[in-house]
C-alpha cells in the first residue's frame, strides 16, 4: 500500500490517502509541540517509537474486544488505518490527578482518584480545546445522541481498565491519557488516532519518574529514552503474550 496525496497534516502526524479510498496511512512525525503549539522541538526517532509502541497497543485492545482503526503497521513511521469521520471530542481518562486537573480544580498532584473520571473536551485549537459537558456536545452536534456518548464513555473506561492492567504489569502506573473516536464507513464508532506516550501521562512504578511528553512539557530531557523503554516494556510483554 502506497502513500498518495496528502489529506493532512498535524502536529505529530501526516496522513495520506492511498488506492483504496477506506484506508489511509498515518506517518508518525519526530516534532514535539506542547500548550497548544506554543513549544516546539523535534525529537529524532521520537515518530517511529510512537508508531511502534502504538501498533502493538491498538493489536492489544482489538485482541481484547475493542474496534480500532488499526490495520497493519507498514514500516517504522508508517501505519495503515481506516479511514473515519472523525468526532471532534478528546476523551481524558484519569486515574491519577495531574496536570490540568490539579491546576483546574486544586486537587493535589498524585492523588488517587476514587474513580477513573471520564471528560470530554472540544477538539478545537482555534478555542484552545475547551472542556465539553454531554449538552454542549449534543448542541454542537459532536454526536447524533446521547446514546453515543454513552457508548464513547463506557469504551473508555473499559480501554482505560485493559491498559491499567497492562501497564500495571510494565511497572507502569497510567495516570491519564487521551483517545479520539471516529465513524467507519459503516457507521459505527471506532478508536482512533495514536496510542502513544504524546497522549498518555506515564509513571514509573518504582521511581515515579515521567516516561511520557512532560519530559519535553517541563524540559526534564531524556524523551527518546523514556519511550524507548515504554516500548520495549511493551514488546516484552507482547511475547510473553497478553492474558
Ligand atoms: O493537560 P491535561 O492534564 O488535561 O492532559 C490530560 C492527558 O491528556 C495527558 O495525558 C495529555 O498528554 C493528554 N492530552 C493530549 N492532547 C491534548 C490534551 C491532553 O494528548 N490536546
Amino acid at each position: 500500500m502506497e502513500k498518495k496525496e496528502l489529506l493532512y497534516e498535524g502536529k505529530a502526524k501526516k496522513i495520506w490517502k492511498t488506492e483504496d479510498e477506506n484506508l489511509l496511512i498515518s506517518e508518525f512525525k519526530d516534532s514535539l509541540t506542547a500548550f497548544n503549539g506554543k513549544k516546539r522541538s523535534l525529537e529524532e526517532g521520537k515518530g517511529a517509537l510512537n508508531n511502534q509502541i502504538s501498533a502493538v497497543l491498538f493489536e492489544y485492545l482489538e485482541e481484547k474486544g475493542i474496534s480500532t482503526h488499526y490495520v497493519r503497521m507498514l514500516d517504522e513511521n508508517h501505519m495503515l488505518h481506516k479511514r473515519t469521520e472523525v468526532i471532534q471530542i478528546e476523551v481524558i481518562v484519569r486515574n491519577i490527578a495531574a496536570g490540568s486537573l490539579s491546576k483546574n480544580l486544586g486537587i493535589a498532584e498524585k492523588t488517587v482518584l476514587p474513580f477513573a473520571l471520564v471528560e470530554f473536551d472540544y477538539k478545537n485549537d482555534a478555542l484552545g480545546d475547551p472542556k465539553l459537558n454531554d449538552q454542549h456536545c449534543l448542541l454542537l452536534n459532536l454526536v447524533n445522541h446521547s446514546d453515543e456518548l454513552e457508548f464513547i464513555r463506557f469504551t473508555a473506561r473499559r480501554i482505560n481498565t485493559l491498559l491499567g492492567r497492562l501497564f500495571t504489569k510494565m511497572d507502569i502506573n497510567l495516570v491519564d491519557f487521551k483517545l479520539e473516536f471516529g465513524r467507519d464507513k459503516d457507521g459505527n464508532i471506532i478508536l482512533i488516532d495514536e496510542l502513544s506516550p504524546d497522549n498518555f501521562r506515564l509513571w514509573d512504578a518504582k521511581s515515579g519518574e515521567s516516561m511520557d511528553k512532560d519530559r519535553f512539557r517541563q524540559g526534564l530531557g531524556g524523551l527518546s529514552d523514556a519511550y524507548q523503554s515504554v516500548l520495549k516494556r511493551i514488546q516484552h510483554r507482547s511475547k510473553e503474550g497478553w492474558a
